[in-house]
């Protein structure tokens, strides 16, 4: 046995505490999120933890602990001569603000939901066959909706769609849009409100995220919206869409081919089809060099996305970071797309793909 370095061996063991840490972090992070500890501590400005508890009527010793962790990993200040806690602005941008390009409170969400999924997906590592994001339970629809909300409520319409070429006029006159592999539906949602001519179809085969969408479309009172389940209603495969539209699903879908190849025939000629995916590199060196979050995304794959992509027998799984710029070409020049362009659009996360039938 090589000998072990004690210098290294203490940094690892280091590294490795602060990344159960992080585990922990996840679990009491969403209850802070929950009980709405950020924020009060945002809106009340530097206090103790009577005054914190006090506010929300909470048990102070809990809350007391809460802070001292919160601390200890820099989510939140502590002033030492005062004795008192302070959320800055930066961390209440990305712990509490929905409207935010930097929130990430949903993937907290996400990966709440995840660790019951613990044995199961022990299992798949021996069996292969994955799980689907309704095994997961209703508050990982739920992440994953907060977490794209940003771009779908703020971005999508006034900055995106105006990229394809002549569809603001399309849809203001009137045409029909799919959406696959809606979610909560936010993007269907806000296209739906912009263009009221238009009709908007949101597919997905998880329940869980068609409650969402159903009760996000109510909520938004728009009425030119219906959600389907393709394992029961599939996509009409009579080029009757002016446009389909996915936003992170085909890494996420278990045959990815015939997905794409479905939304082909769905489009009427010249019909585009917008696809948003996740910034993958088209290897795992570039991935580990260049992505400073790869090991989130890789996370969430194991979790998540591969998990879904393999749910169903021989899935492709593609994973997070599997449906990349080439193979997204690819696959829509196999299927009959007669053009494929990388849209220019700014974000650390996802590339989009615009293709015309
Ligand atoms: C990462 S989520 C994205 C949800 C939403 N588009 C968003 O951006 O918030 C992927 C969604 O695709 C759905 N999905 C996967 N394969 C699908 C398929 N073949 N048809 C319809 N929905 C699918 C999943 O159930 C899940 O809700």
């Amino acid at each position: 046995m090589e000998s072990i370095d004690s210098d290294k061996l203490q940094q690892f063991s280091l590294q490795t505490g602060n990344m159960v840490a992080s585990g922990f972090n996840c679990a009491i992070s969403l209850i802070g999120d929950r009980l709405n500890l950020y924020k009060s501590l945002y809106e009340i400005g530097p206090c103790d933890s009577q005054r914190l508890a006090g506010h929300l009527e909470l048990s102070e010793r809990w809350v007391r602990e809460w802070l001292h962790h919160q601390a200890c990993l820099n989510q939140i200040f502590f002033h030492e001569e005062s004795g008192t806690f302070e959320l800055s602005p930066e961390a209440f941008a990305v712990l509490v603000d929905e409207n935010h390009p930097a929130y990430l409170m949903g993937a907290y969400d996400t990966v709440g939901a995840v660790f019951p999924a613990i044995e199961r997906v022990e299992e798949a590592f021996r069996s292969g066959l994955g799980m689907n994001y309704d095994d997961h339970g209703p508050s990982c629809a739920c992440g994953i909706e907060r977490m794209g909300a940003y771009s779908k409520q703020f971005r999508l319409v006034p900055e995106i769609l105006p990229l394809v070429p002549g569809i603001n006029q399309k849809l203001n006159e009137g045409t029909k849009v799919a959406d696959i592999g809606c979610g909560g539906a936010l993007a269907t949602i806000a296209m739906a409100a912009a263009f009221p001519r238009s009709s908007f179809y949101g597919f997905d085969i998880s329940e869980n995220a068609l409650n969402r969408a159903r009760e996000n479309a109510a909520e938004a009172q728009v009425s030119n919206v219906a959600f389907l389940n393709p394992t029961e209603s599939p996509l009409p495969q009579d080029g009757s869409f002016g446009m389909v539209t996915t936003f992170d699903v085909v890494h996420d879908t278990p045959y990815p081919n015939q997905l794409v190849e479905s939304i082909f025939a769905a489009l009427e000629p010249k019909g585009y089809w917008l696809c948003e995916d996740i910034k993958g590199q088209e290897t795992f060196a570039e991935n580990l060099k260049e992505n400073p979050v790869a090991g989130l995304l890789y996370g969430f794959s194991v979790m998540v996305c591969m998990n879904s992509g393999l749910s169903e027998p021989d899935g492709a799984g593609l994973g997070t970071l599997g449906f990349t710029r080439n193979l997204a070409e690819k696959m829509g020049k196999d299927s009959g797309f007669s053009s494929f362009e990388q849209l220019e659009v700014d974000s650390p996360m996802n590339n989009y793909y615009l293709l015309k039938k």
